[in-house]
């Protein structure tokens, strides 16, 4: 709506988890390089935690766009409250595979991922919201973990969850041998002050605006920062919103008059 006002070939600050404005924050970064190193070298399991909207789905998304297609088949479970049957009956139908039979679901999936390997190709299993996978599900996910040959897994796994899933892998003990598996963990978390500048700027620059035509004032920014915690989701709801004030205004400078105002719209949210 305020686009051409400011300049922009896009709105800066959509809230879907989208990878083309990925902002290479320090941990965001990490998490990159470690599940980078652990798909190719095929080290198994990985999980990556961090508080709502932090940019879990992200990440994810970013992976996959990242994975290779002529050598990795991908299976992305985003709804992962799903029986230890349903979860393979979507793991092969992700991987292109009709079901044969419901009795021998475990059998096939197996039998289709020593397929694949041996035609050279190896799968990942990405799972978004995993702190709402029940527990037998996961089990299913680690038992396809132990399919590997004498240095590489042929299936790996990369959950995705809010930080209570690690309370929840420390405490119950039929996740202990799950716990064993993820080799690589990283946790996201919010912006620093710098950061949340930085990430507005970022966002800005993606969407084909430039620093003259759509500006923060330091005012307005610390604001942002102190009302978002330096959360993603939180920065791009108030930022959106500022930015539609300072259009109802005319002005191209986003104040902390406009700041106040998104705080006032996005209410509940904070
Ligand atoms: N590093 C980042 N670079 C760019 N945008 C980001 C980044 N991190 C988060 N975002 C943005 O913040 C919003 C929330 O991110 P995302 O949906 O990935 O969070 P989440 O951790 O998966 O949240 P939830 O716990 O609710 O599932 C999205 O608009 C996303 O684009
Ligand atoms: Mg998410």
């Amino acid at each position: 709506m305020y686009e051409a006002f400011f300049g922009l070939e896009h709105p800066p600050f959509q809230i879907s988890p989208d990878p083309a404005f990925l902002y290479p924050s320090a941990v965001h970064e990490e998490a990159l390089r470690h599940l980078r190193y652990s798909l190719n070298h095929f080290k198994g399991t990985c999980l990556v935690t961090g508080p709502v909207g932090s940019g879990k789905t992200t990440i994810c998304r970013q992976i996959i766009w990242e994975l290779d297609p002529e050598s990795v088949d991908h299976v992305l479970v985003v709804n992962p409250r799903l029986s230890e049957q349903e979860l393979l009956a979507h793991i092969l139908t992700d991987l292109g595979e009709a079901v044969e039979s419901w009795e021998g679901l475990a059998w096939q999936v197996q039998r289709v991922i020593l397929d694949r390997h041996a035609a050279g190709r190896h799968v990942v299993i990405l799972v978004d919201e995993a702190q709402v996978m029940p527990n037998e599900s996961l089990e299913v996910l680690r038992l396809l973990t132990n399919l590997e040959t004498q240095d590489a897994k042929l299936v790996q796994v990369v959950l995705f969850a809010q930080p209570e899933f690690e309370t929840r892998l420390a405490q119950d003990p039929a996740l202990l041998p799950l716990r064993h598996r993820i080799l690589v963990q990283c946790r996201l978390a919010p912006f620093k002050y710098d950061e949340t500048m930085s990430y507005i700027r970022h966002r800005v620059a993606v969407a084909g605006g430039d620093g003259q035509r759509v500006c923060f004032s330091a005012m307005a920014g610390r604001a942002i920062h102190r009302w978002s915690e330096g959360v993603p989701r939180l920065i791009n709801h108030l930022c959106d919103k500022a930015l539609m004030s300072a259009y109802v205004r005319q002005d191209r400078e986003i104040k902390l008059r406009d700041a106040r105002r998104a705080r006032q719209d996005v209410g509940a949210l904070l």
